[in-house]
């Protein structure tokens, strides 16, 4: 497994996700066992731009693992999307010879990596870090386990006090445009509905399964990509004809964002951290490293961008028949 890549940088971009971390460490490590020399950069694409890069060891990545967010730090550079900024960060990769690349990242990091590959050539591979887990050609993105896992722990908490109060709570999760996050969370949460951007219920559809409840305590999850509004909005416009709940929203927001990575975030950041030198070394380029069935993949930038990652309709018809 050996081509002439001798210089590895890798950054992570866009929204931090737990796991980051986990993925830095592998990366930094496999490239060191493999004789390779590695370098940090910081701020993702805006610290390309500025030359904001170290020279990182085995032991700059010790005690990472474990902990959320990124400490290289992250960013969504508007700087990178000019012809100009990409030229600069260019010139502050040869300057450290830099001649291969390793992005952590969401759909807009893989974006830019690819626009620069096709101008500047650095062989680069794209790791999959996100929370929103909307990335096509891998069942998982680093960070949706944890977030998910952050959301249903949030969600057993506000029910102890629709319970306690016979309250509805519109409840509102992240995940961008896909409802990967609220519709694992409106089964474990057991939400008498849960509203994601992929499906086409109607808000009289909605308000009619609300009104057929038992009108005690209730839970809907919104994903903040939700077609028929947020969970504000949501709970305004059933509050003009409800006349039982007493109606609260919690936005969750960022609080998904944060915290220790779990087992399962960790394994798999270890598992791509490693398979994405591995294929650097090995001539993949342009690519995404993925997991489908267990299995690491790589898959070109244009099979990514070309689709959505489906929500498994199972699930949508599980959610359903649970919440009768
Ligand atoms: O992509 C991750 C994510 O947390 C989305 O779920 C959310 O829509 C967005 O980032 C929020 O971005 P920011 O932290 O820049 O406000």
């Amino acid at each position: 497994m050996d081509n002439k890549i001798s210089k590895i940088a890798v950054f992570t971009s866009g929204g931090d996700a737990p796991g980051m971390n986990a993925a830095l460490r592998a990366v930094v490590r496999a490239a060191i066992y493999y004789k390779k020399e590695v370098y940090g950069i910081m701020r993702g694409y805006e610290g390309m731009i500025d030359g904001d890069i170290v020279k990182l060891g085995a032991r700059s990545v010790g005690n990472i693992l474990q902990r959320g967010g990124t400490i290289l730090k992250t960013a969504r550079s508007e700087a990178f999307r000019t012809k100009d900024g990409r030229e600069k960060a260019f010139q502050n990769l040869k300057k450290t010879g830099i001649d291969g690349l390793v992005a952590i990242g969401g759909d807009g990091s893989f974006t830019g990596l690819h626009k620069f590959n096709e101008e500047y050539k650095i062989p680069a591979i794209c790791i999959p870090g996100t929370i929103d887990n909307d990335l096509a050609c891998t069942d998982f993105t680093i960070g949706f386990d944890t977030a998910t896992n952050t959301a249903v722990e949030a969600i057993d908490k506000i029910r102890d006090t629709a319970l306690s109060h016979n309250r509805l709570f519109f409840i509102e999760v992240m995940g961008r445009n896909a409802g990967h996050i609220a519709i694992n969370c409106g089964i474990s949460g057991g939400a008498v509905a849960t509203i994601i951007p992929e499906e086409s219920m109607t808000i009289e559809e909605l308000f009619d399964q609300l009104d057929k409840g038992e009108k005690t305590s209730s839970l809907v999850v919104v994903a903040e990509g939700s077609k028929l509004g947020g969970a504000l909005e949501l709970a305004r416009k059933f509050s003009e004809r409800n006349n039982y709940f007493d109606i609260k929203v919690t936005i969750l927001g960022h609080l998904q964002r944060g915290g220790a990575p779990t087992y399962f975030d960790r394994v798999l950041a270890s598992k791509m951290g490693v398979a994405a030198v591995e294929g650097l070394l090995k001539d993949q380029n342009d690519v995404m490293v993925g997991i489908r069935d267990n299995q690491i993949v790589f898959n070109p930038y244009h099979a990514i961008a070309a689709q959505h990652h489906k929500i498994d309709s199972e699930l949508i018809r599980i959610a359903k028949i649970l919440s009768i």
